[in-house]
């Protein structure tokens, strides 16, 4: 008797187990119909010269419009990309129509293409402004114009590149001995591996390599938190100062560039199976998620005061998520299905609790409550950039079988 209903209770269990997901549910924002009609509404207003939006303005979150030649400008177009993404993922008229968003991806890149050659203001982040033509490559892997931008682009970041301090150099300064990397730098490595898949040229995914080492050993500190600024000696290659840019203070954690650094580094193990990569994304991971307060809503800054408030990042929410999930995908492939669980989690709750504060119904952008840079009071805005990590998350969650559209 007792045997026998020890054994019922084990078939429940197991059934109960398989009919409930172990997965959180994402917010139904996520695949609104309102995403593809403001995308669209401001795809439309295609200014002639072209400009580009980059964050709103607090009151009504009107975009805010800039040349091309800034680091943010790919964001745009890439999210156009994004949307004709989604349209293979989602079979809904809501989301649009594909060839159509397809299309204004094309315009839009078009005007970034002289910045390959002629660029100011740049510098490293041709990375970031070159989304949209590795966006190109994954439709039509023959498109030249986006081949050649792809190239151009990584080639304007090896010449960044410093054998005595093993890194890109991130700012220009006046004395070019002061040789400024940030960690937001990490991102712009995908470039480098994007010209070696194109290429067959190793010179660069080698810097690429250097560039996460010295990173990792210089920007991330023991407890998983990051410096946003580390300075080096480029005639000696040594460290001469760390500090913050954007932070709250020199020994702070800035989130959105702990949001890059989970990112960055979740995506070296992708490219190398270095297993430091993944060890230091997952304590960079760690940090983020343990350093959040009990609403889930990510503060511009974790070592920020809490009076008066803190204004929120919803940017480094949604790039965060990004990162957390491309971290479970690496977790994954290496078999291990407890911590995939855990970051994949981990990040749609992110994207839940960030939503439930930052969905903006009434403002161009999707959401609200980012902070661009708190030092020079931009904060709680809309961001071009928060809104297109938003969205790649939603992607991702449908390609994974997450969630449906
Ligand atoms: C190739 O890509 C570029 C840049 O992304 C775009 O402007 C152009 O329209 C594309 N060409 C074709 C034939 O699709
Ligand atoms: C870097 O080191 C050189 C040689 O010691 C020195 O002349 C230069 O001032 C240093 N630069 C900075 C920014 O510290
Ligand atoms: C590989 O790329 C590096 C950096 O751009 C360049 O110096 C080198 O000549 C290239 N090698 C070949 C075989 O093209
Ligand atoms: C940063 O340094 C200050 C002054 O030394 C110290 O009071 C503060 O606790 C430090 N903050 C962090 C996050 O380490
Ligand atoms: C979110 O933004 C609204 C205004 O847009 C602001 O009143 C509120 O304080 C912000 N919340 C946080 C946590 O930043
Ligand atoms: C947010 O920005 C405003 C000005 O634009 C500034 O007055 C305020 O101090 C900032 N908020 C915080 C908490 O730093």
């Amino acid at each position: 008797m007792l045997l026998a209903s020890l054994s019922l209770f084990a078939l429940f269990a197991r059934r109960a187990a398989a009919a409930a997901s172990p997965f959180v549910a994402p917010p139904a924002e996520l695949f609104s119909p309102l995403i593809a009609k403001k995308v669209l509404a401001t795809a439309e207003a295609f200014p002639s010269p072209a400009m580009y939006p980059q964050y709103t303005d607090r009151a009504e979150g009107k975009w805010i419009w800039f040349g091309p030649d800034l680091w943010t400008t790919g964001f745009f177009p890439a999210t156009l990309y994004a949307m004709h993404a989604r349209t293979k993922l989602c079979h809904h008229s809501s989301v649009g129509d594909g060839d159509q968003w397809l299309a204004l991806g094309r315009s839009w890149a078009t005007p970034e293409i002289p910045l390959i050659h002629n660029n100011m203001y740049i510098e490293h982040d041709v990375g970031f402004v070159s989304q949209p033509f590795r966006d190109e490559l994954k439709v039509n892997r023959d498109n030249q114009t986006a081949i050649s931008a792809v190239n151009g682009f990584s080639d304007d970041l090896a010449a960044r590149f410093s054998e005595i301090v093993g890194c890109t150099r991130s700012w220009d300064t006046a004395d070019p001995t002061d040789f400024q990397v940030i960690i937001d730098n990490m991102m712009n490595l995908e470039i480098f591996f994007a010209n070696e898949a194109l290429t067959g040229n190793h010179t660069l995914r080698d810097m690429a390599i250097s560039h996460a080492d010295k990173t990792m050993a210089n920007h991330v500190r023991p407890d998983g938190g990051s410096f946003h600024v580390v300075e080096y000696n480029s005639t000696t290659g040594v460290v001469i100062k760390r500090r913050t840019a954007q932070g709250y203070a020199d020994n702070s954690t800035w989130s959105r560039g702990q949001a890059w650094g989970i990112y960055g580094f979740a995506n070296m193990y992708k490219r190398t199976q270095k297993y430091d990569y993944i060890q230091t994304a997952r304590r960079m991971a760690d940090y983020f998620l343990d350093n959040l307060p009990d609403d889930g809503v990510v503060p511009w800054d974790f070592n920020a005061p809490l009076d008066p408030p803190r204004p929120a990042d919803s940017s480094a929410a949604m790039i965060a998520a990004n990162g957390l999930l491309l971290l479970a995908e690496q977790e994954t492939s290496i078999f291990n299905p407890v911590g995939a669980t855990r970051y994949t989690n981990a990040a749609i709750r992110l994207i839940r609790d960030n939503t439930r504060l930052a969905w903006a119904p009434t403002w161009q952008s999707l959401l609200s409550n980012g902070t661009v840079n708190n030092p020079q009071h931009n904060n709680l805005t809309g961001i071009i950039y928060g809104d297109y990590y938003f969205i790649t998350a939603g992607n991702t969650l449908v390609e994974r079988g997450l969630a449906s559209c």
